[in-house]
């Protein structure tokens, strides 16, 4: 059985921006794409650390909303690394008790695509460990706007009006309704930008930048970024606990 998150002080919720991909390979003077492969196994392996030390939610940007305008092969070869991804590790995933939810805007994927995501969710729907949240075709702002256009359809609609909309109404909107916030965001290679992830839901989220390229990410680099994470002193804008 997993240790439950109290027990061993991991945060609840950890998203990661995989960055590096890319760089690691130039460096290596490799084409982009193997930093892309070396990035799914950093991410299997994160996927079974996570699970190790108990993290209930672990989010995963794997393709932004912007990525969209890289070069078209390099485009398909991640969505391929993805289809290839969701066909090979989907069945042990599922052994394993994780539940998969992809987040981001499904309009516009091809229909094969859309459905080997449903099929990964509906087969995992009912289990109880780690829930992986991958971000495909995810843009924060986006997806907020989304948010906002549903609510106004309801208010047109007459179904509520707009005194009824408060930050948790928002939050139920999102694409990421009923999980709780991040806790921990990590990204990786050494930039210090959060990239139109998860605007709303990292208001009082603690930011760990680590040096390393996504493809060196190990469970290692995991434990360093939670201790980091303990070390802060989280306030959510008030003052910190008196003792004594
Ligand atoms: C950033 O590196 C990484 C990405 C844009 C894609 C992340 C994808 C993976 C880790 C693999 C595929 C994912 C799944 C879910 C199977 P970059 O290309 O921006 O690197 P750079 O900043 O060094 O150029």
């Amino acid at each position: 059985m997993s240790p439950s998150p109290e027990a061993v002080c991991v945060p609840r919720h950890v998203a990661i921006i995989m960055d590096g991909n890319g760089r690691w390979a130039t460096q290596r003077g490799l084409p982009r794409s193997a930093g892309h492969r070396q990035g799914v196994e950093a991410l299997r392996r994160t996927v079974r650390a996570a699970s190790a030390m108990g993290i209930s939610v672990l989010t995963l940007y794997s393709f932004s909303t912007e990525n969209w305008s890289r070069p078209q092969a390099e485009v398909r070869f991640l969505i391929e690394l993805l289809r290839r991804f969701i066909r090979t590790d989907v069945a042990d995933l599922h052994k394993s008790n994780v539940r998969i939810m992809i987040i981001g805007d499904r309009d516009g994927l091809e229909a094969s695509l859309r459905a080997m995501f449903e099929e990964a969710e509906a087969l995992t729907r009912g289990n109880t460990g780690l829930r992986l949240v991958i971000a495909f075709s995810y843009g924060s702002r986006q997806e907020i706007t989304r948010a906002v256009q549903a609510l106004a359809h309801k208010v047109a609609e007459g179904k509520i009006a707009p005194a009824d909309i408060t930050p948790a109404v928002i939050a139920n909107h999102l694409d990421t309704a009923g999980l709780p916030d991040p806790d921990l965001l990590i990204r990786t290679g050494g930039e210090q930008r959060i990239s139109n992830f998860l605007l709303w839901q990292c208001a009082y989220t603690e930011f760990v930048y680590l040096p390393e390229y996504w493809p060196e990410f190990d469970q290692a680099s995991l434990v360093r970024a939670i201790e980091a994470f303990r070390a802060r002193d989280r306030r959510y804008g008030g003052l910190k606990a008196q003792t004594g």
